[in-house]
């Protein structure tokens, strides 16, 4: 089984954060999203990955190798950003048969083995309500027979979240080899959407894949609400957990390393390996490793590697309900 994971992107909608972080490696729980949407794929028998980096791509390339070394890997550069389209004709070659193609920040829970068993060529859809930001497909008779991406005026409410298993390869690879040699482009870029159309023309049969566990991970808020996820299937514990003299409240995932004290850490916190809270409370939260807190409450935060955060003790004298805020 061979997947192409394009992971080019620069997640612009998640800076600060992604200025420095390569989007796919952004734990989510307790591992990077990009082993989240390996190892279901290994599990289904996956040998061979291509990945298509460019920002951050070595170090994406670097976490690959040193985490799947029984895989047969392979990264290619996209110097340009030219589009999904682009990306994947990279990751193909004329001869492949079938390839699963996911896209590297759609986290998702599916039967891959059923997928890979369908009859047709399978698009991973989901009924969003409004679908103008994706590729949106048209049913007929149970079978995916229009394309559009990014309609203004969808004819449908099924949108492509980003999980492609093409039965034949190579037909899509000359598709795009093709619509690159004519520039055939739509919004200045090279679709994977209209390369797919171009196929049901040619007579390519693609059914549609209802794919209800999907998890977008674009930005801050539904970041969070994917870890918030990840950790409910993680951590099953129902009682706060002591540690020493701090408190965890479950789902929460600490870390290796993570040193704790005199602290509240959850509901829906992962903690990074080598962090380091004192005297911090914290809920519904992403801290990536080696965070330091100190005397802070924190809610819906997003700290990236080695942030601190420090509020300097202050020596107070307060009277009946007083409220300090901030
Ligand atoms: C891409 C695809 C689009 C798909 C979406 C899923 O768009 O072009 O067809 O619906 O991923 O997330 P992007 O989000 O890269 O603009």
């Amino acid at each position: 089984m061979k997947a192409i994971l394009p992971v080019a992107g620069k997640g612009t909608r998640l800076r600060p954060l992604a200025h420095t972080y390569p989007k796919a490696l952004i734990p989510i729980a307790d591992r990077p999203m990009i082993n989240w949407i390996l190892d279901p794929l290994v599990e289904a028998g996956l040998e061979e990955a291509v990945f298509i980096v460019g920002w951050l791509g070595t170090e994406i390339e670097a976490h690959v190798r040193q985490h799947y070394q029984q895989l047969k890997l392979s990264f290619v550069h996209q110097g340009e950003m030219l589009g999904l389209g682009h990306a994947i004709y990279l990751g193909l070659q004329p001869g492949d048969q079938e390839v699963f193609i996911i896209l590297g920040d759609t986290l998702f829970e599916a039967d891959i083995a059923a997928i890979r068993a369908a009859p047709h060529s399978v698009l991973g859809v989901k009924e969003v309500a409004d679908p103008r930001r994706f590729g949106v497909a048209e049913l007929s008779q149970g079978l995916i027979v229009r394309l559009v991406e990014k309609p203004a005026e969808p004819r449908s409410n099924l949108a492509l979240i980003g999980l492609y298993n093409i039965k034949d390869g190579g037909a899509l690879h000359g598709v795009l080899e093709r619509m690159i040699r004519d520039d055939i482009r739509t919004r200045s870029e090279y679709q994977i959407t209209d390369a797919l159309q171009q196929m049901i023309d040619l007579g390519h049969v693609f059914e549609p894949w209802g794919i209800e566990g999907w998890y977008d991970c674009g930005k801050k808020d539904t970041l969070l609400e994917t870890n918030r996820h990840y950790l409910n299937r993680l951590d099953h514990r129902r009682e706060a957990v002591r540690l020493g003299d701090s408190l965890l409240i479950p789902p929460v995932h600490v870390g290796e390393g993570v040193r704790l004290s005199r602290s509240i850490v959850g509901p829906n916190v992962s903690v990074g390996d080598g962090a380091d809270i004192r005297d911090a409370v914290v809920e519904d939260s992403l801290l990536c490793e080696g965070v330091h807190l100190q005397g802070v409450v924190l809610k819906d935060a997003v700290l990236g590697r080695d942030a601190l955060v420090r509020q300097p003790a202050r020596a107070l004298h307060l009277s009946d309900n007083t409220e300090v805020d901030g």
